[in-house]
């Protein structure tokens, strides 16, 4: 049997993962805790933890997990941003779950971007209290519209694909453009000229605060700003700032800077410490769904497939696995196309 401690277990992870795991000899420890310093050594006797967007594990965690026999960090999640793999490599191996619906993150974007601007969310609470005035309801078409999609990935064309859906102009920043009949643009650009911007790539030392002061203030008036990615793409503080100046016209945020110590809990009881993230709640303009964008069942029972298979890869199949995310080559990525062996 292989054992395997899996972090931060929320109720809608287990079915799939019981499941799926039960069938192919995978027995999990579920722990309600997340994985940081002090909680490491509750994965004693596992041959394997598996992660989640906000399980800390840096450095010290993977030296804590590695001498009580750890040898397989597998994320059940697409960004990895929150793992050292420079520091498991030749240690711990490392595997993720590239895509298991890059449609549920689409339409989530498209989900809050028509809710912002159409004003779903203040119509629905509205009616329900029979309020049926539309006084400060006003929205605008999309039709027309100019979207800048930055990050053209697996997420991002989904996006681009449902925003021509209606009617909207599709300006796209990526590090690598593409020859797709998209239309690249510089990223000073697709600041200029986008009425909505939308942010789909992943959190790296670049792009860290891509959109900060300098970049809101390139941008035109009114914009609504989208980001289903990580939420330290933006520089929350200057967002809010954007947002008192009316320079941005709606914020429609999955994730925040510094979403590790509240999203995914009911804090409904508790005092909000983060007075950032209380500022941005109070603003009219500003959704925020709590990193909701994976949160479909057919991603859940992909996620739950993929990383059972990445477990089994590692054990039965010498270690061979097409999803390893391996820090040797430089380019985290771009190996597993011609990956031929186990990286160490
Ligand atoms: P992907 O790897 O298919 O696409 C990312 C794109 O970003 C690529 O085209 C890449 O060339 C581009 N890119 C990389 N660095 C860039 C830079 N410095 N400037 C501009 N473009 C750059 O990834 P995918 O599957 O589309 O996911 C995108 C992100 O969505 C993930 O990194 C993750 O952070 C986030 N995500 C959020 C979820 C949620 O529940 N909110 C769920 C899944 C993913």
């Amino acid at each position: 049997m292989i054992k395997v401690a899996f972090y931060d277990t929320k109720a809608y992870d287990k079915p799939s993962f019981e499941a799926y795991g039960g069938q192919n000899g995978i027995e999990f420890r579920f722990l309600e805790t997340k994985l940081n310093t002090d909680t490491a050594a509750l994965a004693e006797g596992c041959g394997a933890v598996c992660v989640f967007v906000n399980d800390d594990v840096n450095a010290e965690v993977i030296e804590k997990l590695y001498k009580s026999g750890v040898r397989l960090i597998a994320l059940r999640s697409a960004g990895y941003n929150n793992v050292d793999v420079k520091a498991a490599f030749g240690k711990i191996h490392v595997v993720h779950v590239p895509a298991y619906s890059p449609y549920a993150v689409a339409e989530h974007a498209a989900a809050l971007l028509l809710t912002s601007v159409r004003r779903i969310h203040k119509a629905y609470n509205r009616t329900r209290e029979f309020n049926f005035s539309l006084n400060g309801l006003t929205g605008f078409d999309l039709h027309g519209k100019t979207v800048g999609v930055i990050g053209a990935g697996k997420i991002g064309r989904i996006f681009i694909d449902i925003c021509r859906g209606f009617g909207m102009r599709v300006l796209a920043f990526d590090r690598h453009p593409a020859d797709d009949g998209i239309e690249y643009v510089s990223l000073d650009d697709l600041l200029r000229q986008s009425d909505v911007i939308s942010l789909h790539c992943p959190l790296t030392d670049e792009t860290r605060h891509l959109i900060d002061g300098a970049a809101i203030a390139k941008m035109k008036k009114g914009v609504v700003v989208v980001n289903t990615s990580r939420g330290a793409l933006i520089d929350a503080e200057a967002l809010l700032e954007g947002i008192k100046e009316r320079k941005i016209g709606a914020a429609c945020l999955d994730v925040y800077e510094e979403e590790a110590d509240v999203f995914f809990e009911d804090r409904s009881g508790h005092i909000m410490d983060d007075e950032l993230l209380s500022r941005l709640l109070s603003m009219p303009n500003v959704i925020v769904t709590s990193h909701q964008a994976f949160l479909t069942q057919d991603a859940l029972d992909n996620i739950a497939e993929t990383t059972v298979n990445n477990i089994l890869s590692y054990y039965k199949n010498a270690g061979l696995c097409d999803n390893e995310l391996c820090y040797r080559c430089g380019n985290i990525e771009r190996c597993k196309s011609d990956r031929k062996q186990r990286c160490f």
